[in-house]
């Protein structure tokens, strides 16, 4: 939850000039090209890792730009074949129009998603916020009626989350999730504020997913989560076709290291593209925790 100072941090980061911005965020984020984050994608390859990109973008206004973002996506799909990286994207649906008409999303996501089968490759569909669960819930709903190499991701700090895994039992075969913590501010009614309480609601979803049959890519890095999901695994006796620990780029590589050096499958989430500026913007606004992390990693700290 974020503190006092990362709120105060939020409200004083827009005054920071852009190339002090773009020089903390550069941590965080691919590059700008495709060739930049193919560069990073190959070398965490060469460190053992797997990657999933993700093409930056703001809040669609209009179905054109729903369109112009499918596209990019629809590109970025046939690009990661003709190279040797990881065929596998995260795609927020906001992006792609789902505020604007879910239906629009639909038939964008459904042009991806089938590119992607073709080429053998995955789709993983990000969560946003609390207003748009259900619609994120429906379009990956309507996706698996026609494709299995599409994912959803649910977040343990929602209410809701127990009740959807089990909603989404009856698909078959099982969902392939990532299980995050969730970013967003969202009040009281909606989601567990305190840690302690997400990090149990954490593990008990994660449990729902393993008994369920699923394909969990369990994304922390909280120590904490990383060795209660261990302990899962070895408990349940379960191979790397059963889950993958997931992390953002440039965080907590120390604990990523180690991770890898046990043996557990590691894939890093690569946001990349010309929107970082506005990206990291509306990231901060969106979460005030977001810019302690971005105002120690500042400082060296991070
Ligand atoms: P926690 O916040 O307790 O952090 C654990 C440790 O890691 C702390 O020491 C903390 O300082 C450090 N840390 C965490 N995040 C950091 C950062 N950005 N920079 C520097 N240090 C950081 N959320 C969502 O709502 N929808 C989504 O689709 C996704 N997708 C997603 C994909 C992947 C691969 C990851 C790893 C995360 C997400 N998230 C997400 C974000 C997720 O919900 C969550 O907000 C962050 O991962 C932080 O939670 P942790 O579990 O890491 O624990």
């Amino acid at each position: 939850m974020p503190t006092l100072f990362d709120r105060a941090i939020a409200g004083v980061l827009p005054a920071v000039p852009r190339p002090v911005v773009r020089k903390v965020s550069s941590r965080y984020i691919a590059g700008e090209s495709f060739d930049d984050v193919v560069r990073i994608a190959r070398e965490l390859r060469g460190a053992g890792l797997r990657c999933t990109m993700d093409i930056l973008g703001e809040n669609t206004h209009s179905p054109e730009q729903a369109r112009q973002a499918a596209a990019d996506y629809l590109a970025l799909v046939d690009r990661q074949a003709e190279v040797d990286v990881d065929r596998n994207v995260s795609i927020k649906l906001s992006q792609l129009g789902l505020a604007l008409d879910r239906q629009l999303c639909l038939d964008g996501m459904r042009g991806i998603v089938a590119r992607s089968a073709a080429l053998g490759g995955k789709v993983r569909i990000d969560m946003e916020d609390s207003s748009l669960t259900d619609d994120t819930l429906w379009v990956y709903r309507s996706l698996r009626e026609e494709f299995a190499n599409v994912g959803v991701v649910l977040q343990a700090y929602l209410h809701r989350t127990l009740a959807d895994v089990a909603a989404l039992a009856s698909l078959s075969p099982a969902p392939d999730y990532r299980l995050c913590k969730g970013i967003y501010v969202e009040p009281p009614e909606v989601a567990i504020q305190d840690h302690a309480g997400i990090n149990r609601n954490f593990l008990a979803a994660l449990g729902a997913m393993f008994d369920g049959g699923s394909y969990v890519g369990i994304a922390t890095h909280d120590e904490a989560l990383v060795e209660g999901a261990k302990a899962m695994i070895a408990e349940r006796g379960l191979g790397p076709d059963r889950y993958e620990f997931q992390m953002l780029l440039g965080v907590q590589e120390r604990l990523r290291d180690r991770i890898v050096a046990e043996g557990h499958p590691l894939r890093v989430y690569l946001p990349y593209g010309r929107e970082w500026y506005a990206y990291c913007m509306r990231r901060l606004k969106e979460n005030p925790s977001v810019a302690g992390h971005v105002f120690r990693a500042m400082f060296g700290q991070g």
